[in-house]
């Protein structure tokens, strides 16, 4: 467990950088997780390291062998982290790219008749390159509207909208902006059900650091994941694909193995970086359990780690101590609602009567960065239909502390009062 566990908690911040204080400037407790997670010193260190290396695979000396096993390595520790014991896994440049890589691939392979099945709850990576890619190979688009109350869309609705003529299904695993889990393997089940050899592709960027991926027991086609939002460095996406998908026509080489998706030189360093978070997960499985295999240590971890998230994110909506969480304050709306069993590590939130810009600017100022998510091309597809223009989003992780959040609630209350107060005075001076 971590909840409570001080000696942990401290061993847990110890191996991140910029943990309580900003890099530009002083202290600040970081509550915008979903934006990019904290880095593992580690990670820099590394990083550092394989930034310097001039050599490349394939050549007959010492260098060029380590590139090539420390390459191999990040693969075999990625497929641990995923469970992933079959398909391949590749880097690429970001999340969105891979997205739009492996979606792009899925339409032009199935083009020409039938559709594409997605949700509004997408992030516009898998969005965008649905829209654009099913248009270019005559595919049907079919949007699933997702759930404004419970911030989610079901197995059922999946069921609902996919057919026989149903070539590619998209899935968001965990939302940004709701802060909800789908259930992937029920959806995945769903739409198998209707469409047999449909191609699943999924966006996991936002599920990563939350732990507990499991790739074997989805039944998808392909999960793409950004590391500079599981404590690795920027620069680098990461996807897994099956093996059945790795057989359809793709950008390659001519005359390349049929089924290597890899594109150019490998980055060493991007695949050092993985290893070392996934070396984290191993250290935190054993301080959390008793387990010696590497998967069941991550599993361990993953475990540990949404236990301690559900804790953190439940004081925020239903307070500490005398302090009061978001969910008991009637002028809050709580994006997904308060009790919703689907909530992973994040809070979005609006204030009636005080502007989601003003509150990030103050909550700045008191030293708590979150971030607004506005009615934009990011976020419209879920505030719209709310009727909302802003919401702010607190996002969490692991190295986070019942301190830090009760700082927040305590600034939050601050605030309220003061606009409360201020609100009185204006009354009166108007009556
Ligand atoms: C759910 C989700 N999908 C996709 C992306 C895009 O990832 P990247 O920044 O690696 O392109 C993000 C980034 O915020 C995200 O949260």
């Amino acid at each position: 467990m971590i909840k409570k566990n001080e000696n942990l908690i401290k061993e847990i911040r110890d191996r991140f950088e910029n943990v309580g204080k900003c890099s530009e400037g002083g202290e600040r407790i970081f509550f915008e997780n979903a934006g990019g997670s904290l880095t593992l010193k580690k990670v820099i260190s590394t990083s550092s390291k394989f930034s310097a290396l001039p050599d490349n695979q394939g050549r007959n000396n010492e260098a060029s062998n380590e590139v090539s096993r420390v390459i191999h390595k990040g693969k075999d520790d990625l497929s641990d982290f995923l469970n992933a014991t079959s398909g391949q896994i590749f880097v690429g440049e970001s999340g969105t790219e891979l997205l739009f890589r492996l979606i792009s691939e899925a339409c032009l392979h199935t083009s020409n008749s039938g559709n594409l099945v997605g949700s509004t709850l997408e992030h516009p990576s898998s969005r965008s390159a649905s829209q654009r890619w099913a248009g270019i190979a005559s595919l049907g688009y079919v949007e699933i509207i997702h759930s404004d109350e419970e911030g989610i869309v079901s197995p059922t609705q999946y069921y609902d909208s996919v057919s026989c003529d149903t070539k590619i299904a998209t899935i968001i695993h965990t939302s940004p902006i709701t802060g909800m889990t789908l259930n992937l393997s029920e959806i995945s089940k769903a739409i198998r059900k209707k469409s047999p050899s449909c191609f699943i592709i999924v966006d996991g960027i936002q599920h990563a650091p939350h732990g507990n991926i499991d790739i074997d027991s989805y039944n998808i086609d392909g999960y793409v994941i950004s590391p500079y939002k599981v404590f690795s460095r920027h620069g680098y996406g990461v996807a897994w694909i099956s093996d059945r998908f790795a057989k359809i026509p793709h950008n390659s080489l001519s005359g390349a193995p049929e089924n290597s998706w890899e594109l150019g030189t490998r980055d060493p360093g991007s695949y050092a970086t993985f290893s070392e978070v996934v070396q984290y997960f191993s250290w935190l499985g054993e301080k959390v359990s008793n387990q010696v295999g590497i998967r069941e240590k991550i599993n361990a971890a993953g475990e540990a780690i949404s236990k301690y998230e559900k804790y953190l994110t439940d004081l925020l909506l239903f307070g500490t101590g005398n302090l009061k969480g978001l969910s008991e304050y009637p002028q809050i709306y709580i994006l997904g609602g308060a009790k919703n069993p689907a909530r992973t590590g994040l809070v979005s939130f609006s204030i009636n009567g005080i502007e989601s810009s003003d509150l990030v600017e103050y909550l700045e100022t008191e030293g708590i960065r979150v971030h607004i998510r506005k009615n934009d091309h990011y976020s419209g597809n879920v505030l719209k239909p709310l009727v909302i223009n802003d919401c702010v989003r607190v996002s969490i992780c692991h190295y986070n502390t019942e301190d830090e959040v009760g700082k927040f609630l305590s600034a939050i209350s601050n605030k309220l009062l003061t606009y409360t107060n201020s609100k009185l005075s204006k009354d009166y001076t108007n009556s």
